[in-house]
């Protein structure tokens, strides 16, 4: 069965202290709510990763990850980090796919697929995002541009390697912007993601393949959009740097 899930990502915000000062607030706000089927993470900058790791403790059921990984296991790649860096802090989690990064740092399917690969040889689990621009929604495009994302950058992985995979489904023109997908548009395309899984794999992993919305995701709207059959949780941006908001998104998870 498939886990409902929210994220946080917090992009690049917060100082060393600010994180760590964010994190404990969120930890002792969200224990007692989480139940067996739910998880929650955090992908942080990762100059915070391994104390939020301690921070958390074990058992505890907030996890954390990071938001990039360079594609090579080590080397001379100044400023980067790798998957195994990752892994080595504690950290179980990484976001691959943002539009963030295929935007302003023009990561291709190609090499996503490479970072795919990184991360799970390294044992991370993965949160890959899919997502069309605002021109590709308005002429219609946006079954397609998700599609190739999903073949060009991940659907090279067998069905066992797919189940370290969570799907996030982030339409670009609702990212940091206030606008949100309607329920309906965002249940449409997660639903189509399951059909184009089932395809792929089998209906098994179609159904067992968690899939988050991420876009102007807030405590208002939250509610609907994770109420809808196939939208299992999100990824929150701006709400996930504000503890109360955060966590009121936390509370609607089933
Ligand atoms: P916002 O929630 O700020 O729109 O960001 C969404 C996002 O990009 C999460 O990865």
């Amino acid at each position: 069965m498939r886990k409902n899930i929210v994220a946080g990502n917090w992009k690049m915000n917060l100082s060393y202290q600010e994180g760590l000062s964010l994190f404990s607030e969120v930890v002792n706000m969200v224990k007692d709510e989480i139940r067996g089927n739910q998880q929650i993470v955090i992908c942080s900058p990762f100059i915070h990763l391994q104390s939020l790791v301690q921070l958390a403790g074990k058992g505890n059921k907030v996890s954390i990850g990071a938001q990039n990984c360079h594609q090579e296991e080590k080397g001379a790649f100044t400023g980067e980090i790798s998957a195994n860096q990752i892994l080595s802090t504690g950290a179980k989690y990484v976001i691959l796919g943002h539009s963030e990064r295929r935007a302003y740092f023009a990561e291709s399917n190609e090499l996503l697929a490479k970072k795919v690969d990184a991360a799970l040889s390294a044992g991370l689990q993965i949160i890959f995002c899919v997502g069309e621009t605002r021109e590709e929604r308005e002429s219609n495009q946006y079954k397609k541009v998700i599609k190739t994302q999903l073949e060009e950058g991940i659907f090279h992985l067998s069905s066992t390697n797919f189940s370290h995979v969570i799907l996030a489904y982030e339409p670009v023109w609702a990212i940091g912007t206030g606008l949100t997908a309607s329920p309906e548009q965002a249940q449409e395309v997660h639903a189509y993601i399951r059909e184009i899984l089932a395809e792929q794999f089998n209906q098994q992993v179609a159904d067992d393949t968690s899939i988050l919305y991420g876009g102007s995701c807030n405590p208002q709207n939250a509610a609907t959009l994770f109420g809808q059959k196939d939208i299992d949780g999100g990824l929150i941006g701006g709400a996930s740097l504000k503890s109360r908001d955060f966590v009121e998104i936390v509370k609607v998870l089933e």
